[in-house]
């Protein structure tokens, strides 16, 4: 079968533009290919030569972009992709201050982001489901539990050892309001960085007692995260926490303190194995520890429109959870693999490509759906 860069390495066609290699501004053109098209198992409108390659310089809104902007929403409408990719990209740039924001959940919604496979997209869509959700109002907290640091380092956080971080949050018991800093590009999502100290920190966590319990009241304990009442307006809407490719401490950490989780499956060969015993450490959790946690939120990740295989484990999935699948399907694409050496989420480096709007589709159906399960 046809493979795309999946690491986000060089693509022959195109030269390069990473901020580590060079100096160029705008992104030329992404070269067109049916899989870059966002998924629906419902509706695949056709999908229209790309509008603007201007999407990573950044401009000031005109009043006819304050027009478009307050006219009724485009997305309602699945055969105009043009416009969904011109309002997307207009939103990106105006960070919701253009639209009312979508309306909030009663009270935060603390989404687990796991999967003990590695390399599945958990990490790009921990960033790119939350810059969505900032996008469209809401006030988002990305918690970095990843020693790698990689969500940091999408959403330009400082994460340089000794930075303070979720380390601090889980071994030395520092309180949230301590270690969060707020994304320069977005300004309604707050990040907990990781650093490579947390690699350290469930062998330190060893001799704790209620060290699986860390996480949990490092944010019961913090005064943003409620409801209405105890939280009040400044109270963050989603809390997304980016599991390590393991099921060790730190992600029974995330597993505790959560009440969903939603799982990121690539459509690819192997996509189903391994879940089995995510979903039994799941029911332990639930039978001893936090009976409240839901798997709410199963996102199909790299899909490839061209392959039988992807659709076919897609539908395999459908089949297992049913309902808990998230119906746009995110599709593999250059730009969200190479977003993150900007520093950026694809969000704001090409908000009007295809995989952004997927992340953004995706997010509307979190926002909306709610827990399932
Ligand atoms: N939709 C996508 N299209 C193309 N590349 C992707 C996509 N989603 C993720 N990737 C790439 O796949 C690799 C693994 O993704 P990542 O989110 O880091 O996975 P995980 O956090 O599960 O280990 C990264 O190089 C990322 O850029
Ligand atoms: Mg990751």
């Amino acid at each position: 079968m046809t493979e795309s860069r999946p690491d986000g390495t060089e693509d022959p066609r195109e030269p390069r533009r990473s901020r580590y290699f060079s100096t160029g501004q705008n992104s030329p053109a992404e070269p067109e290919s049916p899989q870059d098209r966002p998924v629906s198992p419902q509706a695949t409108p056709p999908w229209p030569p790309r509008v603007s390659r201007e999407t990573s310089g950044r401009r000031v809104a005109t009043a006819s972009d304050v027009a478009a902007a307050t006219a009724p929403s485009p997305f309602a409408d699945e055969a105009t992709p043009l416009a969904a990719a011109a309002e997307h990209t207009l939103l990106a740039r105006s960070n919701a201050r253009l639209r009312p924001p979508e309306p909030r959940p009663r009270s935060t919604r603390i989404l687990v982001v796991a999967n003990q496979k590695g390399g599945v997209g958990k990490t790009t869509s921990t960033v790119n489901v939350a810059a969505a959700l900032a996008q469209l109002g809401q006030r988002v907290l990305v918690i970095d539990l990843d020693p790698q640091g990689n969500a940091s380092t999408a959403l330009s956080i400082e994460h340089r050892r000794g930075t303070p971080s979720t380390y601090d949050l889980l071994v030395d018991q520092a309180p949230l309001s301590e270690v969060v800093v707020t994304c320069p590009d977005i300004p309604l999502l707050d990040v907990v960085p990781a650093t490579i100290d947390l690699a350290g920190a469930e062998i330190e966590l060893v001799s704790v007692v209620a060290r699986e319990n860390r996480l949990h009241r490092a944010l019961r304990g913090d005064p943003r995260i409620g409801d209405a009442e105890s939280a009040g307006e400044d109270r963050y809407d989603y809390v997304f926490i980016d599991c390590p490719p393991s099921l060790g401490l730190l992600t029974l950490n995330a597993l505790v303190a959560g009440e969903e989780m939603m799982i990121p499956i690539q459509a690819e060969y192997y996509a189903l194995e391994g879940l089995g015993q995510l979903l039994a450490t799941v029911d332990m959790v639930r039978a001893h520890l936090n009976p409240d946690l839901a798997v709410s939120t199963i996102l199909i990740t790299m899909y490839d429109a061209r392959t039988r295989l992807a659709s076919g484990v897609a539908s395999e999935v459908r089949g297992h959870f049913g309902e808990q699948v998230i119906k746009t399907y995110i599709p593999r694409s250059v730009r969200v693999s190479e977003a993150p050496s900007y520093g950026q989420t694809v969000m704001t480096y090409d908000p009007g490509s295809p995989g952004a709007l997927s992340y953004l589709e995706a997010a509307r159906e979190i926002a909306t759906r709610g827990v399932l399960a």
